[in-house]
């Protein structure tokens, strides 16, 4: 049964921010960087690795306003940032969380039953220091606490400025992280929603599973939880029985195991946003022709231009408080399992449910491709 209410009923016991950065593991970082330079518009901006001091990895942090994006990469097979990526494929580790307190956020986690994932350090070099403390989510991701406010450096003591000439590029125009999806396994989404709820005190605000017509298709379960300022909004899926394979069950077959699926990266103009990544290479989901024939009865009015938003395969959905533009990507690697979403918000709340049942043919067929439908 789906519900949704933007009411609060929290406790924001930790409490959170925003989101301060997502951290990639990859197999080839200095590759990975060049991509989301080239094709989603992001500008180097810090590095470490040997000529850093660093011997055994090497990461660079590329920013997009404020998205800040990390690509980690191992210097050795030994290292477990290699089994990591050997295990999952390249993928996320880290949502890192924006908090005053870093310590205090950690201990009172670990508190209310949180597992660690590592304890807090004070990482320091002569323009300061950043206090940094890990605690574990579902499968082998993390969730990093940090404020470098007090840091007078680019990034991270143990990173220096990373500047390379720019690509001249029309920009992307993604302005921050709008939320991040986990996938989890079969009957392990309520789980991580109390997880959420008890220990950092977010609140449940969306619920859909296969009873909902949109979904029966996509055979998904989802609940969403969001912290109390709506900067971070966590969507958290499980596999549903549908008509066919959930693609859920894909994602988890091919990561061997739960972990994040796609993260929506918010664009105020999302006509100019999708036409520059297009034009970059960027490979979208296809929506069915008789979506746009269809689409001014489900969402009414909208001040965008249907022919345009056709062109470009944009989608649109609407709920009581607005409507929204999404589109999403095909998966960014050979595994299907991690992609993006390009999201602007007109007042919507929702993450696009409406949008579900348009575009189950377009991901069905995708799975087809693959044989694993
Ligand atoms: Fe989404």
């Amino acid at each position: 049964m789906a519900f949704m209410t933007a009411d609060w009923n929290g406790t924001e016991s930790l409490p959170i921010e925003d989101f301060h950065h997502v951290e990639f593991y990859v197999g080839n970082a200095k590759q990975a960087a060049h991509f989301y330079r080239s094709a989603f518009g992001f500008e180097a901006f810090a590095y470490s690795g040997p000529e850093t001091g660093r011997r055994d990895a090497v990461s660079y942090v590329l920013k997009q306003n404020h998205i800040f994006i990390v690509l980690t990469t191992a210097l050795s097979s030994r290292h477990p940032v290699a089994e990591w990526q050997q295990k999952h494929g390249d993928g996320v580790k880290d949502i890192a969380f924006q908090v005053t307190d870093v310590r205090a956020c950690f201990e009172k986690a670990l508190k209310l039953g949180a597992k660690e994932a590592f304890a807090p350090r004070e990482l320091k070099d002569e323009k300061g220091s950043v206090w940094i403390a890990g605690i574990q989510t579902y499968g082998d991701t993390i969730h990093t606490f940090v404020n470098r406010q007090n840091y007078k450096g680019c990034w991270l003591p143990g990173f220096r400025e990373h500047k390379l000439p720019s690509l001249n590029r029309p920009s992307a125009g993604l302005k921050f992280i709008d939320h991040i999806v986990g996938n989890v396994e079969l009957g392990k989404m309520d789980h991580w929603t109390e997880y959420y709820k008890n220990i950092f005190g977010f609140t449940h605000f969306i619920r859909f599973d296969e009873t909902d017509i949109s979904t029966k298709f996509s055979a998904l379960k989802s609940n969403v939880v969001r912290n109390k300022n709506w900067h971070v909004k966590m969507p958290l899926n499980e596999p549903a029985k549908g008509l066919k394979k959930s693609q859920i069950e894909e994602f988890l077959d091919f990561y061997e195991g739960p972990g994040v699926q796609h993260i929506a990266l918010a664009t105020e103009n999302i006509v100019e946003t999708i036409s520059s990544l297009r034009a970059n290479g960027v490979e979208f989901l296809d929506a069915p022709d008789s979506y746009y024939e269809e689409l001014s009865g489900r969402v009414g009015q909208i001040a965008e231009d249907v022919k345009q938003l056709k062109n470009l395969g944009i989608l649109v959905d609407r709920d009581e408080e607005g409507y929204l533009l999404q589109l999403f990507t095909k998966p960014i690697e050979d595994r299907p399992t991690f992609f993006f979403e390009i999201i602007q918000r007109k007042g919507a709340l929702g993450f696009g449910q409406g949008n579900f049942q348009a575009l189950f043919e377009s991901i069905e067929k995708e799975q087809a491709k693959r044989g694993n439908l």
